[in-house]
C-alpha cells in the first residue's frame, strides 16, 4: 500500500492568472484530484517574466489568497497546503528582479522555478545557473525534458547539477510508452537520481490536469526506496522548509 504523500512543487491553479485554471470551480477540481492522488502540498506557480506589473503581482497574490480560503472551507482542505511560488522565464534582467523583490521565489524559500526556451544553449543554460547561485538563489529547472541541449546528455545534466542546479521533471513525462525515447531518458535519470521533483504543471481541468500518481507509481517502483521518497516527497519539503538538498 503507499504510504507516502506528495509534493507538487509545479502547477498552474491560480484561476484567472496566466494560461492555467480558468475559474475558482476549476481550481477547486484540480485541486481536489491533486489531494485525491495523494499529494499534500501544493506550491502554485504562475508565470512570470522580468516585465510583470505591480499590479500582476498585487493580482497574483490576492487571487491565491482568495483560492487557499475556498480550498480551506471544503473537505480535503485542512490535509491539502497551498503554497506560492512562481515559474520565472529566464532573462538577463531576472537575477535583478529577485534581488529587489519584483519576482519571488518558491514559497519564500531560497529555491526560483526557471524556465527556458526548449532551443536554450547549454553555455546559456550554464550562465543561468551561474548568475543566479550568485545571487544566493537555488534555482530549480522546470521540465527538464524539454531542453535540446540536455537530452542524452547526462555529463551536461550532472555538469549544471555540480553548479547548483536542481531539477523537475513533469510526471507525465514518465507516462510515454517503451517506444517514446524521451520518457526513456527521464526514467534513465531519474534512476540514476538525476531528478530531484516531479511536479503536474498542471494547467486545470482541460488542459494538462492533474497527473502525479501514474508518474508517482513508476518512481515508486523503479527507483530504490530512499531516492523515491526524496523525489516524491523529501525534496519538496526540504525546498518548503528552505534547507539545501
Ligand atoms: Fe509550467
Amino acid at each position: 500500500m503507499n504510504t507516502l504523500s506528495y509534493v507538487d512543487i509545479h502547477c498552474h491553479l491560480i484561476p484567472g492568472v496566466d494560461d492555467g485554471s480558468e475559474s475558482m470551480k476549476e481550481s477547486l477540481s484540480a485541486l481536489k484530484e491533486e489531494y485525491d492522488q495523494n499529494v499534500k502540498h501544493v506550491i502554485c506557480t504562475p508565470h512570470v517574466t522580468a516585465d510583470i506589473t505591480l499590479q500582476e503581482v498585487e493580482n497574483i497574490k490576492n487571487v491565491f489568497s482568495d483560492l487557499k480560503q475556498h480550498v480551506a472551507k471544503t473537505a480535503y482542505g485542512e490535509f491539502l497546503e497551498l503554497h506560492l511560488g512562481c515559474e520565472i522565464m529566464y532573462s538577463e534582467s531576472i537575477a535583478e528582479c529577485l534581488m529587489n523583490g519584483t519576482v519571488w521565489t518558491m514559497a519564500e524559500s531560497s529555491y526560483v522555478l526557471i524556465e527556458f526556451l526548449p532551443s536554450v544553449a547549454f553555455e546559456d543554460l550554464s550562465y543561468a545557473v551561474r548568475r543566479l547561485t550568485a545571487v544566493g538563489c537555488l534555482p530549480v529547472l522546470a521540465h527538464i525534458e524539454r531542453y535540446q541541449c540536455l537530452y542524452k546528455q547526462i555529463s551536461r545534466i550532472r555538469s549544471i547539477q555540480d553548479m547548483g542546479a536542481y531539477c523537475q521533471v513533469n510526471a507525465s513525462s514518465l507516462h510515454g510508452n517503451i517506444f517514446d525515447q524521451r520518457t526513456r531518458f527521464i526514467k534513465k535519470i531519474c534512476k540514476e537520481g538525476l531528478v530531484h521533483f516531479l511536479g503536474t504543471d498542471s494547467h486545470g481541468m482541460i488542459k494538462r490536469r492533474p497527473e502525479m500518481d501514474r508518474g508517482a507509481d513508476w518512481v515508486q517502483r523503479h527507483c530504490a526506496t530512499p531516492l523515491a521518497e526524496r523525489i516524491l516527497c523529501q525534496n519538496g519539503l526540504d525546498l518548503l522548509n528552505d534547507i539545501v538538498i
